[in-house]
C-alpha cells in the first residue's frame, strides 16, 4: 500500500526529485517516510565490491510522519546525488517507528531496500539469518531482503540484479522491491502484485508506484508485468524473474496531464476532486457511446454476470445491480470482491465477472479474478488507471475517465462509475440516448449543488452534525447503495461512526439505537421510495431521532433538509451532499480529509 519513488539521472538533485515524486505518492501511505541515495564518489572509487569500505556511501533520512512541506534535511540539501530511492509507509509489520520506516540496509550498509507488500515467509528466513550472524534493526517483514541481498551481493559476488531475482524468488506473497547499493549505478526493481511504473525521460528514469508521480517529468511509461525485474541504468532493462531472461519494454503514453494531479487552487484534493465530477459525467456522457455499445452486447450473451469491488466501488457494484434490474430488466449479482472467493463456486467459462475499481490495484479484488481467470470465466474491467493489474486482467476494459484520484476518499470515480453504469444499463434496453440525456441533467444538478447557496445549507448540517457521535443513512432500492456510500464518506474522513442501512431494515433491529437527538439521515428522492422512506423516517422521529432530509420537497418529518432537485439520476446527485458533507465535517473538526488514519489509497495487501 506504500508510495516508491526511484530516481536515476542526469539532475544533480535526487533527493529532492524523489522528495517531490513521494509527496505525489504520499496518499497511499503515510505513517512514515524515507530516501536513500547514493553518494557519487562511490560509484567512481568502487571497481571492486571487496573494496567497499562501506559507511556513509549510501545516505539515508527516515522519519515517522506525514512529509514535511520541505525537505529541510541539510546532509540531504547539500549532498549532490544522481540516484536514489524513497518510500511512504503503510505499517503491515512493526509499528511506525523510525527503524521499521523503510529503506532497510543490510549488515554493511551498502545496500538500500525498498518493499511494498507482505512477505507470508519471512519469519523463518529471518530466524536463519539471524543465526548466520546477521544483525537486524526492525520489526519489518521487509529487512530480510538487503540481508539476503548481501548474501548474494557480497559474499557469493553476484551482480545486484542476479541477487534480486534469487532473493524475489525465495518470497511468499504479493510483493514491489526496489534495491540500490554502493558500488554499481543501478536501480534494480522487481515485482509480483503490487504496482510499478517505470518513467523514461530525456537522460532520467523514474520508477514509480503510479503514473501520476512521474507526469510531472515525462508521459512516456513501462507498466511492469507480474514476475519481472527491470535495471534502470543509462538504460531500462526488463526481465523475466521466471528464467532471467532478458523481455522487450513497451513505452505506453499516459494521456492524464499534470494538471490533473496537483490541487490547483483547491485547499484539498478532496474538494477539487468533488469539483471535477460535472465535466466528467458530461465526457462520460458525449464520447463513451462505441465502447458501451460493444461492452453491452458482451453483457448480453453472457451466461451470469457479476459485479465486484471493494468499499466505494462495491457501493456502485450494488447500484448497478438495481439499475441493471430496473433499467435493463437484466440479472446481475454482486458481492463485496473479498467475499467472492467464498462464493465462486457456481462460475462457468460462460461467466462474466465485471470488476469496478478506482486504482485497479485492490488486492481484494485482483485474488478472486485470478480464481475466475482460472476457471475460464471471461473479465470485463472498469477502472480508473491505465495500466493497472485489474486493467490488465481483463479480456474486455474500460476506462472510467475520472483522471487521478489522490484523495483517499473516492469521489469523482464513484460518480465515473455509476455514470457508466447507468450507460450500460440504458444500452442494454436499447435506450443509450435517455442515458445521456439523464447524465447531462445530472451535470447541471450537481454544478447547482457544489456551488453557493447549497454550500452553505450543507456547511449548516455539518456543523450540526460535527457534535455527534452517531450518525445513521437511510434509502430504498438504488438510495441504499448511496445509503451505504454516503455513511461510507462520512465516516472515514470524520471518525464518526455512520451506519446506512434500507430503510425496512432499520425496524429489524437498528431503530434500538435511536434516541433522542440521534441524527438519521433520509434518502427520499422523489420515486417509487419516497413515501415509504418517509414512513421510516416518521418512526425515527417518534423515537426522539433527528431528521436530515436529502430531498426535492421539504417534508413536515425533516428537521434539517438538502435540496436536490429531481433532474438527473438520483443515485448520482444525491451522492453529492454526502460527498460535501464529508468534506466539511473533517474541516471543521480539523481533520485532513485527503489523508484519514490507517487507511491508504490503494489496497494492495489482504
Ligand atoms: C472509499 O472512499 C475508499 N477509501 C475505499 O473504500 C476504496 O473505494 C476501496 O479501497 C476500493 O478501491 P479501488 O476502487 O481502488 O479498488
Ligand atoms: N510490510 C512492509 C512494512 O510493514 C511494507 C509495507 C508497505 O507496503 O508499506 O514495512
Amino acid at each position: 500500500m506504500c508510495g516508491i519513488f526511484g530516481y536515476i539521472g542526469s539532475k544533480p538533485n535526487a533527493s529532492q526529485i524523489i522528495f517531490e515524486g513521494l509527496k505525489t505518492l504520499e496518499y497511499r501511505g503515510y505513517d512514515s517516510w524515507g530516501i536513500a541515495i547514493q553518494k557519487q564518489e562511490s560509484i567512481r572509487q568502487a571497481q571492486d565490491v571487496s573494496r567497499i569500505k562501506n559507511k556513509g556511501r549510501i545516505e539515508i533520512e527516515k522519519q515517522v510522519g506525514k512529509l514535511p512541506a520541505k525537505l529541510f534535511n541539510s546532509k540531504f540539501s547539500t549532498l549532490n546525488s544522481q540516484l536514489g530511492i524513497g518510500h511512504t509507509r503503510w505499517a503491515t509489520h512493526g509499528g511506525v517507528t523510525v527503524p521499521n520506516s523503510h529503506p532497510h540496509l543490510d549488515c554493511t550498509d551498502q545496500i538500500a531496500v525498498l518493499h511494498n507488500g507482505i512477505i507470508e515467509n519471512y519469519h523463518g528466513i529471518k530466524e536463519k539469518l539471524i543465526q548466520d550472524g546477521h544483525k537486524f534493526k526492525s520489526e519489518t517483514d521487509t529487512e530480510i531482503i538487503p540481508h539476503l541481498l548481501e548474501n548474494y551481493v557480497l559474499n557469493k559476488k553476484m551482480s545486484l540484479l542476479d541477487a534480486m531475482r534469487k532473493t524475489f524468488n525465495q518470497l511468499n506473497g504479493l510483493n514491489a522491491i526496489v534495491a540500490i547499493n554502493t558500488n554499481s549505478s543501478e536501480i534494480v526493481a522487481a515485482k509480483n502484485g503490487s504496482p510499478l511504473i517505470v518513467g523514461v525521460g530525456k537522460d532520467e528514469l523514474f520508477l514509480a508506484s503510479d503514473s501520476a508521480g512521474i507526469l510531472p517529468h515525462t508521459k512516456k511509461v513501462i507498466f511492469m508485468k507480474d514476475n519481472e525485474m527491470v535495471r534502470l541504468g543509462s538504460s531500462v532493462e526488463l526481465f523475466s524473474l521466471l528464467d532471467g531472461k532478458a523481455l522487450k519494454p513497451e513505452i505506453e503514453t499516459v494521456s492524464w496531464d499534470i494538471e490533473q494531479a496537483v490541487r490547483g487552487k483547491y485547499k484539498h484534493f478532496m474538494l477539487k476532486e468533488i469539483n471535477e465530477q460535472p465535466l466528467i459525467i458530461e465526457t462520460i456522457a458525449k464520447s463513451y457511446t462505441n465502447k458501451i455499445v460493444e461492452l453491452a452486447t458482451i453483457i448480453k450473451k453472457a451466461k451470469g454476470t457479476f459485479f465486484i469491488g471493494s468499499g466505494t466501488a462495491f457501493h456502485a457494484c450494488l447500484a448497478g445491480t438495481y439499475l441493471f434490474s430496473n433499467i435493463a430488466k437484466h440479472h446481475v449479482n454482486t458481492a463485496p470482491a473479498s467475499e467472492f472467493n467464498y462464493l465462486e463456486d457456481f462460475l462457468t467459462p460462460n461467466s462474466l465477472i465485471i470488476p469496478l475499481s478506482q486504482s485497479g490495484e485492490t488486492i481484494d479484488v485482483v485474488e478472486p479474478l485470478n480464481h475466475a481467470k482460472k476457471k475460464g470465466s471471461t473479465i470485463m474491467s472498469i477502472v480508473n488507471v491505465l495500466g493497472s493489474t485489474i486493467y490488465r486482467m481483463g479480456d474486455h476494459k474500460l476506462l472510467l475517465g475520472a483522471g487521478p484520484e489522490k484523495a483517499v476518499a473516492s469521489t469523482k470515480a464513484y460518480i465515473a462509475k455509476i455514470a457508466i453504469l447507468i450507460m450500460l444499463s440504458y444500452a442494454l434496453a436499447d435506450k443509450l440516448d435517455e442515458a445521456k440525456r439523464l447524465l447531462l441533467q445530472t451535470v447541471k444538478e450537481i454544478d447547482r449543488l457544489i456551488k453557493q447557496p447549497s454550500l452553505t445549507q450543507i456547511k449548516k448540517v455539518a456543523k450540526f452534525l460535527s457534535s455527534k457521535e452517531h450518525i445513521y443513512v437511510i434509502g430504498r432500492g438504488g438510495a441504499y447503495a448511496t445509503a451505504l456510500e454516503g455513511a461510507l464518506k462520512i465516516k472515514e474522513v470524520s471518525y464518526i461512526h455512520t451506519e446506512g442501512l434500507p430503510g425496512g431494515e432499520l425496524k429489524h433491529g437498528t431503530i434500538a439505537l435511536i434516541d433522542k437527538g440521534t441524527p438519521c439521515i433520509v434518502l427520499a428522492p422523489n420515486d417509487e421510495t419516497h413515501d415509504a422512506i418517509i414512513s421510516n423516517a416518521t418512526e425515527i422521529k417518534a423515537r426522539g431521532g433527528v431528521i436530515v432530509g436529502i430531498s426535492s420537497k421539504k417534508s413536515p418529518v425533516f428537521d434539517q433538509w438538502i435540496e436536490v432537485k429531481d433532474l438527473g439520476s438520483p443515485l448520482i446527485t444525491h451522492v453529492v451532499p454526502f460527498q460535501l458533507l464529508a468534506y466539511y465535517l473533517a474541516v471543521i473538526k480539523k481533520l485532513d480529509p485527503d489523508k484519514p488514519r490507517n487507511l491508504a489509497k490503494s489496497v494492495t495487501v489482504k
